[in-house]
């Protein structure tokens, strides 16, 4: 069990030391049978020297997600024409490092090109550009995906469809077709369905489940189902109950990640929000490591100092288990804690 009222006691006594670690996030995540605790990274911050050094540290990230440079935009900004560049100097990084890769994402309502968005599509034409970018940017990657999000954020939060240009051309069958075009391009990576508030259960998650049979119904293959784990603090449900919904996932046959998480706060940071947070990220980790099928564990960058948070929520912050300048916050000891590590 987690010891997280001694976790506040230490820390509301300034007793507990910091760097807590006795091992590594990676480390404690691989030693309880996951397969990786990861981050996402972007290119803007890899000319960040010290950032980078954390990032390359395999005792915490055994795996690597490509934060925006796998998206349709970046990869396929004008019709048939494909830059990888950016894609390219992620994957090369996690490579260098041993680091497995999270591919991400291929078929996503948002960060698409105008060309995608404003054509006057019939339903073959754009089953062919989605066809097309799929099979383009899934063979470029061949061998070097652990998992691919192959579609990312489909439903609205009661549960229908998300409306985009491919539900609207093609119908909910653009769900499976991507699955199928994606495992004819790499039949060795995880194919994933990637969206956030699944983690309640309720109208999203039974249609993700939909989402699930559907695809598997068709025909197509589909691996796992990424949990965003997007939250605010204090709303972040308890492990027993995550792990209900995890494994109402595993039951259909699929596989479970945590894929993106943080857990935002409203600022400035308290320390009673801090500790919450430590809380939070570990029952978070807890709930995972508790359920045979959950294999990893992804933060959606690991500093402050990158967080998407601000500019999307404002107000709120200090989102990630390391702070602006690169030290470890309480949420670090306690997602240590929830892998079942030590913190000292
Ligand atoms: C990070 O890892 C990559 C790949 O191994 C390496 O090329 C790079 O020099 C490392 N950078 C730092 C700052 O450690
Ligand atoms: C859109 O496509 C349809 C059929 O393919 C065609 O009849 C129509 O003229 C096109 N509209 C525009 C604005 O190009
Ligand atoms: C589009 O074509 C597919 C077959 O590729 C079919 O399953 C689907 O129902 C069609 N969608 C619409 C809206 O007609």
């Amino acid at each position: 069990m987690l010891q997280f009222l001694s976790l506040a006691t230490a820390l509301a006594a300034g007793t507990l030391p910091h760097p807590a670690s006795a091992a590594g996030l990676n480390e404690a995540a691989t030693a309880i049978g996951l397969e990786y605790f990861g981050t996402a990274t972007d290119n803007p911050e890899l000319t960040d020297v010290p950032y980078v050094a954390q990032l390359n540290n395999t005792a915490d990230f055994g795996q690597i997600t490509v934060g925006n440079s796998q998206k349709w935009d970046a990869t396929e900004p004008t019709q048939n024409t494909f830059s990888f560049a950016d894609g390219d100097a992620v994957v090369s990084l996690a490579e260098g490092n041993d680091q497995l890769v999270r591919c991400h994402t291929l078929v996503w309502y948002n960060q698409l090109p105008n060309w995608v968005t404003s054509g006057n599509w019939t339903n073959a034409t754009l089953t062919a550009v989605m066809e097309n970018h799929i099979t383009k940017v899934v063979s470029h990657y061949k061998g070097r995906c652990h998992h691919w999000d192959v579609v990312n954020e489909a439903l609205n939060e009661d549960g229908t469809y998300r409306d985009n240009i491919f539900l609207s051309t093609i119908g909910p069958s653009y769900i499976p077709l991507a699955f199928s075009f994606a495992a004819a391009a790499d039949p060795d990576a995880k194919l994933y369905y990637n969206d956030y508030n699944l983690e309640y259960g309720g109208d999203k998650a039974t249609a993700a489940l939909d989402i699930v049979a559907a695809v598997q119904d068709a025909g197509a293959k589909i691996d796992g189902v990424g949990f965003q784990a997007h939250f605010e603090v204090g709303t972040v449900p308890d492990s027993a109950s995550l792990a209900t919904i995890l494994t109402s996932f595993t039951d259909l046959g699929v596989e479970v990640a945590i894929t993106e998480a943080d857990i935002r706060i409203e600022l400035p940071a308290t320390e009673e929000a801090l500790v919450q947070q430590a809380e939070d990220f570990g029952a978070l980790a807890e709930a995972c490591v508790g359920v045979e099928g959950c294999v990893g564990f992804t933060i959606w960058d690991y500093t402050d100092r990158y967080s998407w948070v601000p500019g999307v929520f404002p107000g709120f912050g200090a989102a990630l288990p390391w702070d602006e300048d690169l030290v470890e916050k309480p949420a670090y000891d306690g997602l240590l804690e929830g892998l079942g590590g030590e913190a000292e």
